[in-house]
């Protein structure tokens, strides 16, 4: 009989101790810490120990660069985070939600590369053939380089790979797959940690391209824990509103290539497809009406610059405290907007409630967007419009000063082609001489930019 031994480990951070606790020292999650038993004989690291290194240290400038192989989807939204396609032998976290549409991207993804030649091996854990050929037919994918496995133990998905010898490996999802070299129920820390130990294994020594799938907490981080991140060679978020139709793929690591790229994809009936000129896609839900609290700002997400939407609604709160409630901004950013609007601008928001909303679903993290968000709040709570032709670009400083932005040319020209005519930059930022396509209007405060727009009414 093998020694068991157990542990208490928390299920956001992979944080381990000997004895329960209500709160993981680690993450400060209450009523994280689950108890897993493992066997003294095979501790978690079984994975590794079975792969016998034959590698010896080298000198660096001894070692050989070997061609970094490629495999393109043929998906040019997919290869673009991707940094041009699969790195052979890489291994990679797809995460989203449930629901969101991994599995369908997968599979497209996979009929592309069959039809390109590649044998894959397809392990589902949570749904079955049939359904998985159900899906394929709507997706309209045929092929005979796919093979399901609808399949949750490792030991057996290991001994597949053996006898296939595919070019990629899906695992969909990593949550259901359970290994026997550890005791604990699939889904659990130890098993996705023991499990994706094993496949990387399997990819790096078989040159074996594996896609991870893996879902994500109410909290936005993949379930179990952060330790997956760190596994693997390219996490990718699949991510988007559920309720509309649109979804975005964004790479968060990558060790081959960018990780600012995002990809953009329409959920239609016959499965995701690719949306190339994603301005039109944002734009088309503008209002056609010029209203108080819309501005539209350019964001730069990787190579492409993005034109958002951003509402602001600013209203007496009925309120003790009033409400600050952002939705795809971050809400300390609001804050920090809020107080040098009172500061340098002299506006009063202390009893009003104050809503941010970026149009379509999508996230803004760039500081370029703060003079937009600015210029909404402001607009609104000063019942004036923001002409609907002009974009809004710059980050503003806590002494209400415009700090430039990079790309201010790639974002000024895609402005033009989505038809603007013209835009509030910051002073600092140069603009070539016979730049014509739009107006220029350059501001160094942000008073400046909210008298201009003022004045334009
Ligand atoms: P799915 O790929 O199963 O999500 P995940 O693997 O991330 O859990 O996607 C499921 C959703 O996508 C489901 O609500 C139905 C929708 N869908 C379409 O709208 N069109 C399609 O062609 C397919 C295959 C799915
Ligand atoms: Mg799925």
């Amino acid at each position: 009989m093998a020694k068991v031994k157990s542990k208490w480990i928390c299920q956001e951070c992979g944080y381990e101790t000997a004895g329960y606790l209500g709160k993981c020292p680690e993450c400060g999650s209450w009523g994280s810490l689950v108890e897993e038993v493992q066997y003294n004989e095979k501790m978690p690291n079984a994975a590794a120990n079975e792969f016998v290194n034959t590698e010896k240290p080298e000198l660096l400038k001894d070692i050989q660069i070997g061609e970094e192989v490629r495999v393109s989807t043929n998906i040019s939204e997919f290869d673009r985070i991707l940094g041009g396609g699969f790195v052979q032998g890489s291994l990679i976290l797809l995460a989203g939600d449930p629901g969101i549409g991994k599995s369908t991207i997968t599979l497209q993804t996979c009929g592309r590369l069959c039809d390109s030649g590649k044998k894959i091996l397809y392990v589902s854990a949570e749904e079955s053939a049939s359904q998985l050929r159900l899906r394929a037919e709507r997706l309209n994918i045929n092929s005979d380089n796919l093979y399901i496995y609808p399949q949750t133990s490792m030991d057996n998905i290991k001994s597949q790979i053996e006898e296939i010898q595919p070019d990629f490996v899906i695992i969909d999802s990593i949550q259901a797959i359970y290994s026997n070299n550890v005791a604990s129920s699939a889904g659990s820390v130890s098993q996705i940690r023991e499990c994706t130990n094993i496949l990387m294994h399997i990819a790096k020594s078989k040159n074996i391209t594996t896609i991870v799938i893996g879902h994500v907490t109410k909290d936005g981080n993949i379930a179990g824990p952060k330790v997956l991140e760190h596994m693997v060679d390219t996490v990718i978020y699949f991510e988007g509103d559920k309720y509309k139709s649109y979804r975005m793929l964004r790479s968060m690591k990558n060790r081959f290539g960018n990780t600012s790229e995002v990809g953009i994809f329409e959920m239609c009936t016959d499965g995701l497809h690719e949306v190339t000129n994603p301005n039109e896609l944002f734009l088309n839900e503008r209002s056609r009406v010029a209203a108080p609290g819309s501005a539209i700002i350019v964001t730069n997400e990787g190579t492409r610059p993005l034109m958002v939407e951003i509402q602001a609604l600013v209203g007496t709160t009925s309120y003790a405290a009033p409400r600050r409630v952002t939705n795809g901004v971050d809400l300390s950013r609001l804050h920090q907007i809020l107080a040098v609007l009172e500061k340098r601008v002299g506006l009063n928001f202390s009893k009003q409630d104050v809503y941010v909303n970026v149009m379509g679903g999508i996230e803004v993290d760039e500081p370029s967007a703060d003079l937009g968000i600015a210029l909404a709040v402001a607009t609104c709570a000063r019942d004036v419009v923001v002409d609907p032709q002009t974009v809004i670009i710059g980050e503003i400083g806590l002494s209400g000063e415009i700090h430039p932005v990079n790309n201010i040319e790639k974002r000024l020209n895609e402005a033009a082609a989505a038809g603007f005519k013209k835009a509030i930059i910051p002073y600092a930022n140069n603009v070539p001489k016979d730049f014509d396509k739009l107006l220029i209007i350059k501001v160094k405060r942000l008073v400046d930019a909210i008298v201009s727009c003022v004045s334009a009414n």
